[in-house]
């Protein structure tokens, strides 16, 4: 990515700044994210969205894909609209100032409690999974006298060839309701009689990390149709139509990268086509980003603290964090790019493992690192803007890494690194 860099003394940069004077001021590990990429990610999508699409549509951040305050007031700022999917990213949200009314609040499992402070909150939209969520949702609204807008999730039954635990929109899945069941049908009908709901529209979400082309084309060729049976059978037109997120990041240089306002020319283009043909209105057209608003805005800094040699099978470079603050290849053997913080004209492969008590504790194997790669040594992990700090952990009772921001005229700690008090301040 275009952010990371070398001085001519061969030093690695992150959005312009030396990444080992970051590492000795703020510790590591660290996780670093470039604000601007961030604010230039997001205008991306706004600038297509206005182009291409109708008035209202707005691509929504994913938060889950990063969610801390200063997040949700960049997103703000921006103008961008959030997609949440627990009352405690609500509460982030809320509690950054986030305006109430552009947050959709997700999820196959709401509680009652998540219902009650999304309607108390006056947040836009419920993103409806299932008949108890319907049922419950209308009790809430009714209570607090309101009428709740909401969307519909249902699966159109795409398989994105992504891999599975993040392959969501397929029939058998957990979220939503199938439209081939005939199952998404029943609760649309449902939702229309609860006179506390507004039914807006549909959402389907189909999968992260997606590559394929045709994918979200595929997808409106299910949706699209779905919304002219639902005005077939109810007299209804829905305005509303979220496709999810998705759209896949270059982690390797292998991965492809995606025109991501290329493809929603072609997208809209391929919706105006199906709307025209069924004799709809163009709907109001929301998307939910998360992964290529903020992966390439984040990198990760260790330290080497061993470099382990065993002689006919391997080396390895253990760095002073781990599947902790970056379980993404533990979960799904992600790959990811790895530099040293200087370069070397002999390079050896080691693999990159973590500190915490198991062997599965692996960042990245097979990584070129320098020969003479030694303890103290500075190593960065690229692409880990999203799904890092939002899954992190404490497991072996490791701190939790600072989130540091970097402009090009002022860095600042979005999240300061936890302390042992922090680690403790729960235990009774
Ligand atoms: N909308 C919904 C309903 C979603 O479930 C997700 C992601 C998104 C939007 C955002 O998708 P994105 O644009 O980020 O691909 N922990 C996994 C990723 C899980 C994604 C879950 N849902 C990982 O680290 O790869």
């Amino acid at each position: 990515s275009n952010n990371i860099d070398r001085t001519p003394e061969g030093v690695l940069t992150f959005a312009g700044y030396d990444v080992t004077q970051l590492a000795k001021e703020y510790g590591t590990p660290l996780y670093l994210m470039d604000e601007a990429r961030i604010r230039a990610n997001c205008r991306m999508y706004l600038q297509a969205f206005r182009d291409h699409f109708g008035p209202g549509s707005l691509p929504l951040y994913a938060s889950k894909a990063a969610s801390f305050k200063q997040m949700y007031r960049i997103m703000a700022e921006e103008g961008m609209g959030v997609d949440v999917v627990s009352s405690g990213e609500l509460y982030t949200a809320l509690s950054a100032g986030f305006p109430a009314e552009r947050i959709y609040f997700h999820g196959n499992c709401k509680t009652d409690a998540d219902l009650a402070y999304g309607v108390s909150q006056g947040i836009g939209f419920f993103v409806a999974d299932n008949r108890e969520e319907l049922l419950a949702l209308e009790k809430t609204a009714a209570e607090a006298n309101v009428t709740q807008k909401i969307l519909l999730r249902v699966t159109p039954g795409i398989d994105p060839h992504t891999y599975e635990a993040v392959s969501t929109g397929k029939v058998d899945s957990k979220f939503g309701a199938a439209v081939e069941t005939g199952q998404a049908m029943e609760l649309v009908k449902l939702a229309l009689t609860l006179p506390h709901l507004d039914l807006r529209g549909l959402h389907c979400h189909v999968g992260s990390q997606v590559f394929g082309e045709d994918v979200y084309q595929r997808t409106l060729d299910i949706m699209v149709p779905f919304l002219a049976s639902i005005r077939e059978e109810t007299g209804v037109t829905l305005s509303d139509l979220n496709l999810g997120g998705g759209y896949g990041v270059r982690y390797t240089a292998e991965d492809e990268a995606i025109n991501i306002p290329a493809r929603l020319a072609e997208l809209a283009a391929h919706l105006k086509e199906e709307t025209e043909r069924l004799g709809l209105p163009m709907p109001r057209f929301l998307m939910e980003p998360g992964r290529s608003i903020v992966a390439d805005a984040g990198m990760t800094l260790y330290t080497v603290g061993s470099v382990k040699r065993i002689p006919g099978y391997k080396q390895y470079a253990a760095v002073d964090g781990g599947m902790t603050d970056n379980p993404r290849y533990a979960l799904y053997q992600s790959r990811y790019t790895v530099y040293h913080a200087y370069k070397s004209s002999s390079m050896e492969r080691f693999d990159v493992v973590g500190r915490c008590c198991e062997s599965g504790d692996i960042i990245q194997p097979g990584v070129e690192l320098p020969g003479d790669t030694c303890r103290g040594d500075i190593l960065a992990v690229c692409t880990t803007g999203a799904y890092n700090y939002s899954m992190a952990s404490n497991y072996n009772r490791l701190p939790r890494p600072a989130v540091v921001m970097l402009t090009p005229d002022r860095i600042y700690e979005a999240v300061r690194r936890e302390t042992f008090a922090d680690l403790t301040a729960l235990d009774l």
